[in-house]
């Protein structure tokens, strides 16, 4: 998929994302838990595919210093920033990042992206040292449902926190790694499909099939009474080595 497919697919859906991606901001609220204590003070922070915000809601109480928020197709979310962030839209694989860097934090993003591991890659490089870097993918097994009903992935790069950390250059401390699954139930097929639509998270999938297999596909779904769809969440936060400039409270080493 490239990236103005991917473009295309989520400008079409973020009317509807920001009540249908229930997954998505449990997923966004779990990141920012586990960064909030190991991430310095104000930090020069930048956000990676921040969609309709809900990850960026919570990092703007780290009170940033210095703030950019990037999105491939999203407006900049509709929120009260103490200051002006700096949009940087576009492709985040092919954007100049900034560089000097305290938090680089991507909730539901790198999954849409061709090489994943070069991006963690170049994120880690623009870190400060005591820097951190807060991500979350989706694993292989993401979606179980559709892949036992013979649908391909919807997304390109599904990696679980092993394969995400396996992408970190030497020396970066591994701070939390982790895989879990959600599970979301539906009274229906045409539910089911009805979310991944609006939410856009299934890529174009449901889209290439054709009307009819689409639907013998909904009725024998549909027979099996309740549906359900299992997101795999995989989340990874690391540190670069050195010392912190500053930290929540305290210095540390
Ligand atoms: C599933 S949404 C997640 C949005 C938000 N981070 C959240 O937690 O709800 C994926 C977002 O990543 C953006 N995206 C996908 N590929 C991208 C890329 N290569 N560069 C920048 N943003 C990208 C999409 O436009 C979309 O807004």
């Amino acid at each position: 998929m490239t990236s103005a497919r991917v473009a295309q697919t989520f400008a079409r859906h973020l009317p509807s994302y920001d009540t249908e991606a229930r997954a998505q901001r449990l997923i966004a609220a779990t990141l920012f838990q586990a960064l909030e204590p190991v991430t310095p003070r104000h930090p020069r922070l930048l956000e990676a595919g921040h969609g309709t915000g809900f990850l960026t809601r919570d990092l703007l109480a780290l009170q940033p210093q210095a703030l950019w928020l990037n999105d491939l197709s999203a407006p900049l979310p509709d929120l009260q920033y103490p200051a002006p962030p700096q949009v940087l839209a576009g492709d985040i694989a092919h954007l100049p990042l900034p560089l000097e860097l305290d938090l680089i934090a991507s909730a539901s993003m790198l999954q849409w992206l061709p090489e994943p591991e070069a991006l963690i890659r170049r994120f880690c490089a623009v870190l400060r040292p005591g820097g951190v870097i807060a991500l979350s993918g989706f694993g292989p097994g993401n979606f179980p449902e559709l892949a036992q009903m013979g649908l391909p992935a919807g997304a390109p790069s599904y990696r679980d926190a092993n394969a995400l950390a396996a992408a970190l250059p030497k020396g970066m401390e591994i701070l939390w790694a982790r895989d879990a699954t959600i599970t979301l139930t539906f009274a229906s097929a045409q539910g089911l499909f009805g979310h991944l639509r609006a939410t856009g998270v299934n890529g174009a999938q449901g889209g290439q099939m054709a009307p009819s297999a689409l639907k013998s596909l909904m009725a024998r779904m549909n027979l099996g009474g309740n549906l359900t769809l299992t997101y795999c969440p995989s989340y990874l936060l690391a540190r670069k080595p050195g010392r912190v400039r500053a930290a929540r409270g305290k210095e540390w080493a």
